[in-house]
């Protein structure tokens, strides 16, 4: 078949730095135990020209509604006309990067706001990820706080959930405890981690309840269930919760034995004045 001279013009989409991206954070976070089967999920804002340069923006592949686990009724008005490359409901990350196409899927949110448009990928006519609307309704707060945000993660790491069966749920007992954990902690995430109580996934109310904490913090523990991060990057989300979960495991490793060290509030604010850290939340700190 010859291509025509719009289609030449096009990049070869499983070289896209973005998918290959998506592929080796999919494949990382499998890696370290965090997803286990179709545990978790990714959301990747996309800026126009970065999808044009792979694909035909004219060519729908197929119309979805909105879903989380049924049908949801949210306002996604916000992101209308935004581009999304988003893992699909039920896929397993081990396999996403071995089948991407598979395993994700290129989207715009329609503009009556109650479908998305399906530009490349499930190809086995999958969809997105069940926690689609709390992702979505995460974008939305975010960007409002962060222009530049574009990446929103959910995942299940093992010792960050272990720790919500053994820690106060308090979301400042919970942001100090991991603080005292690693030197570093206090200075990645200085705003703290948001804490929800169980609650039922895939839901919209769910999704309210992790965009009204997005709105201070870039974590949200789901209690008994995982974790929300946000940033402008793959690199900077992943690493947030990757810093989350190594204190959780310091946490884990620790909390039976006695404790005869710890990592002192006044050393927190030592290490945020010389980080040149201005915001974070002093009433997480016992000063
Ligand atoms: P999905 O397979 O729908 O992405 O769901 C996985 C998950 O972690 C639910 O919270
Ligand atoms: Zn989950």
């Amino acid at each position: 078949m010859t291509k025509t001279a719009d289609q030449k013009e096009r990049g070869d989409i499983f070289q896209a730095p973005f998918l290959r991206e998506m592929c080796a954070t999919a494949s990382n976070m499998y890696r370290l135990g965090w997803d286990e089967r179709n545990g978790g999920n990714i959301s990747y804002l996309l800026r126009e020209e970065e999808v044009a340069a792979y694909l035909d923006l004219n060519k729908v592949i197929r119309t979805i509604p909105l879903m989380g686990v049924n049908a949801v009724n949210f306002d996604i008005s916000p992101l209308i006309g935004k581009y999304f490359i988003v893992t699909g409901t039920g896929k397993y990350f081990k396999n996403v990067e071995g089948d991407p196409e598979t395993n994700l899927g290129v989207v715009r949110i329609a503009k009556d706001g109650k479908n998305i448009e399906l530009l490349w990928g499930y190809k086995d006519g999958g969809r997105p990820t069940s926690e689609f609307p709390a992702h979505m309704m995460s974008h939305i707060a975010r960007l409002k706080v962060d222009p530049e945000n574009r990446v929103v993660i959910h995942s299940h790491p093992t010792n960050t959930l272990a720790m919500n069966f053994v820690h106060e749920l308090d979301e400042k007992k919970f942001t100090h405890t991991l603080w005292e954990m690693c030197t570093e902690c206090i200075v990645v995430f200085p705003e703290g981690v948001g804490v929800l109580p169980w609650m039922l996934c895939g839901t919209s109310e769910i999704g309210e309840a992790t965009a009204k904490k997005m709105e201070e913090f870039r974590l949200v523990v789901w209690a008994m269930h995982g974790i929300y991060g946000a940033g402008k990057s793959l690199d900077e989300t992943f690493g947030l919760i990757e810093t989350v979960e190594k204190a959780a495991q310091i946490y884990m490793l620790t909390a039976h034995l006695p404790r005869i060290n710890t990592i002192k509030d006044a050393d927190m604010l030592k290490l945020l004045e010389l980080f040149k850290v201005e915001k974070y939340r002093r009433d997480f700190l016992d000063l």
